[in-house]
């Protein structure tokens, strides 16, 4: 894909998966690339079946699917169809998905645990896939057993344009210390100051409790807490009582990938968060959610 510029990429075919609908057609407009959608066949016994369904010999696939729940059929359509690619003669895979599962697995925190995202890299890149772009993977060496080339998109900056028109008196917060770095990239935008919470997770019951801010005044101040997902909404509910004890007058929420597990809206939603921010990596619908098709577009251009 290197040698054709913005809008001629008459070889490359995006192949959108069942998990990829929501910005397939939104990398296919902008690469000016031809849009086929999977077929996918459900079985009574649970196994599904992909089909390309058209030729794609000779050219430049990118495949968009990605991996929320359920996180494991998806992974297997997109093996499934790595696969197919590569047997029908594509000239290049790039596998773009959005949502990475496994990365908060990214090694082994008790003897005998799996590393699963290293697993499944490895699987990733023995079906065929030349090429890994995904967003915000929770921590930037989570790729690292991929051998193909890895392209990431930290969107967190882009995720602060709905924000800014929305909020007057702006002050970022990290929920944690591995937020810092994406709370000074929005504050920089934000043109405001920022600070991380001293957060504490217990190993063995997984229940997180939050000490103090490192520093900065949140009296009167609109709080955008900043994170790289949300899961149960635990954290972001402690950041938000955390930051209304400590003076705040409203708190906001923007995170890249809204898993949004179990009843985690109304978690978030009765800490006192009046407004949850997100992408479109995973289809939600209660959150302003900001669309990554060109961002992603880009980077698959200019590589
Ligand atoms: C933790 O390291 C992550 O960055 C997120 O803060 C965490 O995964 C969010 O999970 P939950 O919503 O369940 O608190």
């Amino acid at each position: 894909m290197k040698s054709q510029g913005r809008g001629g990429r008459g070889n490359a075919v995006v192949l959108g998966g069942p998990a990829g609908s929501n910005l397939d057609g939104g990398i296919a407009r902008e690469l000016g690339a031809e849009l086929v959608r999977v077929h996918l066949r459900n079985f009574p016994d649970g196994e599904c079946l992909v089909k390309i369904p058209q030729s794609i010999r000779g050219r430049d696939a990118v495949i968009v699917q990605s991996t929320y729940f359920p996180q494991d059929t998806h992974i297997m359509q997109l093996l499934f169809l790595a696969d197919t690619a590569s047997r029908m003669g594509a000239r290049s895979i790039t596998a773009v998905v959005p949502y990475l599962a496994y990365m908060r697995q990214n090694k082994s925190f008790a003897d005998g645990e799996a590393a699963s995202i290293s697993a499944l890299l490895k699987v990733l890149y023995a079906s065929g896939v030349d090429s890994l772009l995904t967003v915000e993977p929770h921590r930037s060496d989570a790729l690292f057993a991929f051998k193909g080339s890895k392209l990431i998109l930290n969107p967190i900056d882009r995720l602060m344009d709905p924000v800014s028109k929305n909020i007057r008196r702006p002050f970022v917060l990290a929920p944690d210390k591995g937020s810092l770095e994406r709370a000074r990239v929005a504050a920089t935008v934000l043109n405001c100051d920022y600070t991380y919470i001293d957060k504490e997770r217990n190993p063995v019951t997984g229940e997180v409790s939050m000490r103090d801010a490192a520093s900065g005044n949140f009296e009167d101040k609109e709080i955008v807490v900043v994170d790289d997902m949300i899961s149960t909404g635990g954290t972001i509910a402690l950041a938000s009582r955390f930051a209304y004890s400590h003076g705040a007058a409203d708190v906001s929420v923007a995170a890249v990938h809204l898993l949004m597990c179990n009843s985690a809206y109304n978690r978030i939603r009765h800490a006192g968060v009046s407004r949850i921010y997100g992408t479109n990596t995973i289809p939600y619908e209660n959150a302003v959610m900001v669309d990554l098709s060109k961002e992603i577009s880009e980077l698959l251009e200019w590589r």
